[in-house]
This record gives structure tokens, sequence and C-alpha cells, in this order.
């Protein structure tokens, strides 16, 4: 008897994914379709990659083009697709040089080493992280995360972490000192409930930035590129990173990360300090140019009228039901509820109604959509979620 694809993939495929039960044919625009000719509106975006949609033109026409140049020629050559890429991540954020990686935790992993040798040049040992923090699955990364789940039996971690409670100025004040080396900070805790940083908090870390001269390090895999209304969701505080790492929407659906590194840590690292086959594939690179010309040319005004216009929506829905939600998380384009009870079955209902969407931090639904989604696909979810809330 012949296996369905559910059944081949729990074959095939090593359990570690809860899917959601839709087998996909092809995407477009904010709309992913199923092999059954369903049409669901894509609030999830990839989980915040897919920044200019699905099957962009002018992405597609990049990878065309830079595939019958060439794909994959190795890091011993000079590649324009890789420094007109960084040039322009320069141009945009102002920091000094790139170091091209292939993900999010790779992009962690590699800022902890910047963060380890700046700690030995100036004798500082400790690693601080935050509680709620999202960096990766790898073992440097996961070391800056607390959570059984992602943890359980793992161990043991890497030395010398400090993980403090998010947004506690009094932890900062008792267990920074002159041995720390690095902060690592997700300003916007994607996987944590789309809880946002207290800006008093953040004028804090600067205070004791300048006071004990340690890296801050921003991550910025999920809400950097101008989804949360700025360039990155820094940018939205009293801080300056001395290190940024970014994935996810750099590629707009190709695989790349990237660490920014200003004039102090720029040259930290030298030859064969660091270094990765694929970091800064052509393909990859070409699409990271579209996405970033796209950025330039005004589509944050475009993020920021539909982020604005959703907000209301979404507080709208928080006045009708104030006995079922409890508050607006986030910020822009990475944003949500928080549910007084948990947001998964909403998501599942959701998915019945053919919209996507993903929750976390077990009561909030995470919305991360593509850049483009417009008023009428909002005005959809909202009423699809208006009408769920009624029946819950
Ligand atoms: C804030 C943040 N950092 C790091 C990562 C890890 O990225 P990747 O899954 O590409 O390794 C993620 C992934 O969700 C993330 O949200």
């Amino acid at each position: 008897m012949s296996l369905n694809l559910v059944e081949r993939e729990s074959e095939a495929i090593l359990q570690t994914y809860g899917r959601l039960p839709v087998e996909i044919d092809y995407a477009n625009g904010c709309y992913i379709y199923d092999t059954d000719g369903n049409e669901y509106l894509d609030f999830l975006g990839g989980i915040a990659v897919n920044v200019l949609g699905h099957s962009h033109q002018e992405i597609i026409e990049a990878i065309v083009e830079q595939s019958n140049k060439y794909l994959h020629v190795s890091n011993f050559f000079f590649q324009k697709p890789q420094i007109e890429l960084a040039e322009m991540l320069k141009y945009i954020t102002g920091f000094d040089k790139v170091f091209y990686s292939n993900s999010g935790a790779e992009s962690t992993e590699g800022a902890l080493k910047f963060a380890r040798k700046w700690g030995a040049i100036h004798n500082k040992k400790d690693v601080i992280a935050f509680t709620g923090g999202f960096h990766g699955r790898t073992y440097g990364a996961l070391s800056l995360m607390e959570g059984e789940n992602y943890k359980k039996d793992m161990g043991p971690f890497i030395d010398d972490v400090k993980i403090l409670e998010f947004n506690s100025v009094e932890q900062l004040e008792n267990l920074i000192d002159g041995n720390t080396a690095a902060v690592f900070i997700e300003f916007i805790q994607g996987s944590g409930g789309l809880t946002v940083a207290d800006p008093e908090w953040v004028s804090k870390i600067t205070e004791l930035q300048e006071k004990y001269n340690f890296l801050v390090i921003a991550d910025e895999v999920q809400s950097g590129l101008g989804r949360t209304g700025k360039f990155f969701s820094y940018e939205h505080f009293d801080v300056k990173p001395d290190i940024v790492t970014i994935a996810k929407g750099l590629g707009g659906g190709i695989p790349i990360g990237a660490i920014l590194l200003n004039e102090k840590t720029s040259n930290l690292l030298g030859a064969g300090q660091h270094g990765t086959t694929f970091g800064g594939n052509a393909l990859a690179c070409a699409t990271g140019l579209v996405v970033l010309k796209k950025l330039n040319e005004g589509l944050q005004t475009d993020i920021n009228r539909i982020a604005a216009y959703l907000k209301k929506k979404l507080q709208e829905l928080i006045l009708k039901y104030p006995d079922k939600i409890k508050t607006y998380k986030g910020l822009g384009l990475m944003c949500g509820l928080e549910f007084y009870s948990p947001a998964k079955p909403i998501v599942l209902e959701l998915l019945n109604r053919k919209i996507i969407a993903n929750s976390t931090s077990n009561t909030v639904l995470r919305l991360v959509p593509p850049y483009i989604i417009d008023k009428t696909m909002v005005d959809r979810l909202i009423s699809e979620l208006d009408s769920i809330l009624k029946e819950l």
C-alpha cells in the first residue's frame, strides 16, 4: 500500500517539528496554495522570512540572473554580489564591516566568538543574556537561553553565561560589572511572547556599557530589516549596539545571515579565525540586494502605514473582547495579541478559515506577515478573529 505524504514525512524526516496539516503546492504574494487547491492568507511569512511576499518577481529575476552566472565558487574568491550587499548594509546601517553566515543561529555563534575575543582582550569573562530571549538551536545560542523544552538533557552548555530577568533594572545593576564581556539582547522577543524592552531598562544597559566597556549585541534576526517600524528594532531605544545579528528576511526566502560589526569590533578577528563554506553565497546575496533595494526605495513607509492599521484593528478587538484578550503585543509587523487562554486553538481555527498565523509563549498570537499585506487582508484577519472570539 502506498503511503500518503504525511506518512512519508514521518517515515523519512526526524520528528522535531509540529507541522500544520497543509501540503504546500505553491505560493504567491501573501497567499499560499495547498495541493487541494485551497488558498491561505499568510500572516506568518515563513516565520518572518518572506518579507517581500512569495514569488516576488524581482527576487525570481535575481535568482535567474545569478544562477545563469554562477551559484557557488567559495570564499576564496572576490564576488560582486557579496560586496554589493555588504556595501548596501553598511550604507543603510552605518556599521563598519559585515561577516556573512547562513542562518540566525550561525550569526549568534559568530557573535559569541567576537564577545569572547573582546573578553579575552579586556580580561572579562561573563556573557549576559535574558529570560524570554531566543537566539537559535546551536550550543552557543542555547547557552544564552533559558527553557527546559529547548535544553532538557542536552547540557553542559558553555560556561560563564548569566541569564538575567528581561526588563529588570535591578538585575542589571546587581549582576553586570567589570567582568561582563558582552550582553545579548533581543529588543522585541519574537519567541518570548512579543515582549518589548522597557526604554528605561535599555537606558540602564547603555549607562552600564559606558561604565564597564562591554559589547552590546543586538539580535535582530527576527526584528530587523524594517519589520518593527525602523530598520533595526534597537533604533526605538537609546542604545548603540557594537554587533548586530541578522538573518531570516535578508535573503527574501533564500537562506543567509550576517553579523554587522562597528569600528570597535570589526578588527577583533583576523584571517582564518572565522569562516563558513556557504556564508555569502552569491545567490543569497543577489536576493538580499533586492530586499534592501526595496526597503531603501520606501517600503518602510508602507510597512509603517499597514502596521499602524493592523494595530488599530487589533486594539478595536481588545475593546470588544476585554474578557478574552489581555493586550496588544509587539511593534510594527512583529505584533499580535495576548489572550487569557492558550492561543493555539485560535491559530488552528484561523487555519480552518484559511489564514496562517502562529502562537508563541502559550497565550500569544504572533503575526509576522510579508511587508506587502494590505488593508483588505488585515480586515479579513480581523473579521475572522472577531467571529472566532465570538464563538470562543
Ligand atoms: C531572534 C532570533 N534569533 C535567532 C534565531 C535563530 O535563527 P535560525 O532559525 O535561522 O537559526 C531566531 C529564529 O527564530 C530568532 O527569532
